[in-house]
């Protein structure tokens, strides 16, 4: 039970139960003044059912109110104000939180698969700036829902098909070189990607031999498929190394390509359902007939050339995994730019009675920009998520050796700190939120980043190893100073955000969270000898070591890592 609920049962106490429990709840206070006490409630809600001024139902509750757990509970003008007997508490959260493994973890999604399908990225390309958001952002909801208890698919449905491999194929062909291509593989596709495209404004003919090829490829001719398999075999190998680097796994590589053979089932499902239509030689799902109120785009399932669509693949994918999943929660973490493809998706599914579409969900977010620019690989201004990581390490590096040139381990530090900063920066604010990146800016080691929370936890971490000592449990804590209080009663919060960072599917609620932490603790550690050998010492290091732990276990939820020594 939390404190809220506490203060409400015991002023419904005082007047014998009357009022409703989660009404008294709902308007307690946390004032951000201290002096205000951690909890206030205004006596004034209760003036009109008894009809009295709110200053004299405000000395009913204190005079009536069982004091138990408070130093103190004063009435305050209307308000009756509630300190937390800071001591006692300090006492049995700290000791929680050291003595339990993963303190703010719960069991709500116990038995319940969430699936997540997340990073995606096209074949044939470098991994762009612009699929960082969908790879980070998926992982770190991942943990979170297993921090919830949920038990966790990844899936990485990688873009392996479409009319591009066509175009590329032809690229190819024209003036694909072997050599270049072994030697850089993913930038040289992607040179031949951008030419053909570039050629194309001009000779439409390519266009032509494009959609030709992948054709080919559709109907499992032997020379395109092997290019198809080089091209995807090749990508692969460079993608993983930047997932490596991010601390990113996937628990399935079931890219579109892997539902070709499962796409027939289910247009005829749609076709026995009476949901498919002829137009021009094309199959369609008619959405705005079959649903005049709603405003969905019509859905083409079929190119009159027999060909397969982005939407008839994701339907396949969503069907295929419901059926091995039997999921709770099915979520694609994708750009918002693409929310119409996975309402229409729903839509249609939803039609063809599959009642479960309501439990998919599209986690979309916002554009992320470099210096203000947009990215775009067809027009060849990708910028690759390896080279961003490189810059990164290289600034944290740079930092590293300016603050601490004994380190040790200063290499490794400097790629977690460097991916850290950018994976933080990618979370920190509210997911729909378009971002902008600048290096610069969010590898500083102050400030609202990645690199300042784990700067901050290298440092708790170097107190406790200065201190020489353990911590000792028998002992009874004290903790009575503001600033020691304002981390205490953050850390209590911490369960909370865990719950709440799941049910808004919002990795910046911890973020948040953690540069809030941060920042008190930093402040209290500007104005306390934390190290002083007195009978405070065991308190201030029972703090010190939760609060370490917190962001420990905060940054890890984010995929980021939070190294002892910086
Ligand atoms: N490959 C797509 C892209 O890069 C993203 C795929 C997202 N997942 C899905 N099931 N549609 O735009």
């Amino acid at each position: 039970m939390d404190f809220t609920q506490i203060v409400a049962k015991k002023i419904n106490h005082v007047f014998e139960d009357t009022f409703e429990q989660q009404h008294l709840e709902k308007v307690i206070e946390q004032p951000k003044d201290l002096s205000k006490g951690d909890y206030a409630f205004p006596a004034f809600i209760l003036a009109k059912h008894f009809h009295q001024a709110p200053q004299v139902i405000a000395n009913k509750i204190v005079s009536g109110i069982d004091h138990s757990n408070f130093a103190k509970i004063e009435a305050n003008g209307p308000y009756v104000n509630f300190f937390i007997q800071r001591s006692q508490f300090a006492d049995q959260l700290l000791k929680d939180i050291v003595s339990t493994a993963h303190f703010g973890q719960n069991q709500d999604g116990i038995d319940q698969n969430v699936v997540i399908d997340l990073s995606s990225p096209n074949i044939a390309k470098p991994m762009s700036m612009g699929h960082l958001r969908s790879t980070v952002i998926g992982e770190a909801i991942s943990k979170i829902a297993q921090a919830n208890g949920y038990h966790t698919i990844k899936i990485n449905f990688l873009g392996d098909w479409g009319t591009q491999f066509g175009l590329m194929i032809a690229a190819y062909k024209h003036w694909g070189d072997d050599d270049l291509i072994n030697a850089d593989p993913v930038n040289e596709l992607v040179k031949l990607y951008v030419k053909i495209n570039h050629e194309a404004e001009s000779n439409p003919d390519l266009k032509d031999e494009g959609r030709a090829w992948f054709k080919k490829l559709e109907d499992g001719d032997q020379q395109a498929t092997e290019l198809w398999n080089w091209f995807k075999t090749v990508s692969l190998k460079e993608f993983q190394k930047v997932y490596d680097r991010l601390g990113v796994t996937f628990d399935s590589m079931d890219g579109e390509a892997f539902y070709n053979d499962k796409m027939a089932p289910v247009v005829k499902m749609f076709a026995d359902k009476g949901l498919l239509t002829k137009s021009q030689g094309a199959e369609i799902i008619d959405l705005p007939k079959l649903l005049p109120d709603e405003n969905y785009p019509i859905a083409m399932i079929k190119r009159s050339d027999g060909a397969t669509q982005y939407i008839t693949r994701d339907l396949a994918s969503a069907i295929y995994r419901h059926d091995h999943y039997r999921f709770a929660k099915s979520l694609y973490v994708v750009g918002a730019e693409q929310k119409d493809h996975f309402d229409q998706m729903k839509a249609i599914l939803r039609l063809a009675g599959d009642d479960w579409a309501d439990d998919i969900e599209h986690i979309g977010f916002g554009l992320i920009t470099m210096n203000g620019k947009k990215m775009s690989t067809r027009k060849g201004n990708v910028v690759a998520l390896a080279d961003v990581l490189d810059a990164a390490k290289r600034l944290a590096a740079k930092q590293i050796s300016e603050k601490n040139p004994d380190l040790k381990n200063a290499d490794q530090v400097a790629e977690e700190v460097g991916a850290g900063a950018v994976v933080f920066n990618d979370l920190q604010k509210d997911r729909h939120l378009a971002i902008d990146f600048n290096l610069e800016e969010i590898v500083q080691f102050e400030g609202d980043t990645g690199p300042y929370v784990q700067y901050t936890h290298a440092r708790a971490m170097s107190i406790l190893r200065k201190s020489k000592q353990t911590v000792d449990s028998q002992t009874g804590l004290i903790l009575e100073d503001d600033e020691a209080w304002m981390i205490v009663s953050k850390l209590a919060s911490y369960p909370g955000i865990v719950r709440r960072a799941w049910q808004l599917r919002e990795p910046s609620v911890v973020a948040k969270y953690l540069l809030l932490l941060s920042r008190d603790f930093n402040s209290y550690y500007a104005h306390t000898k934390i190290l002083v050998d007195d009978s405070g010492l065991n308190s201030r290091l029972y703090l010190v070591t939760a609060l370490s732990k917190i962001l420990e276990d905060g940054l890890n939820l984010l995929g980021v890592h939070a190294p002892d020594q910086m």
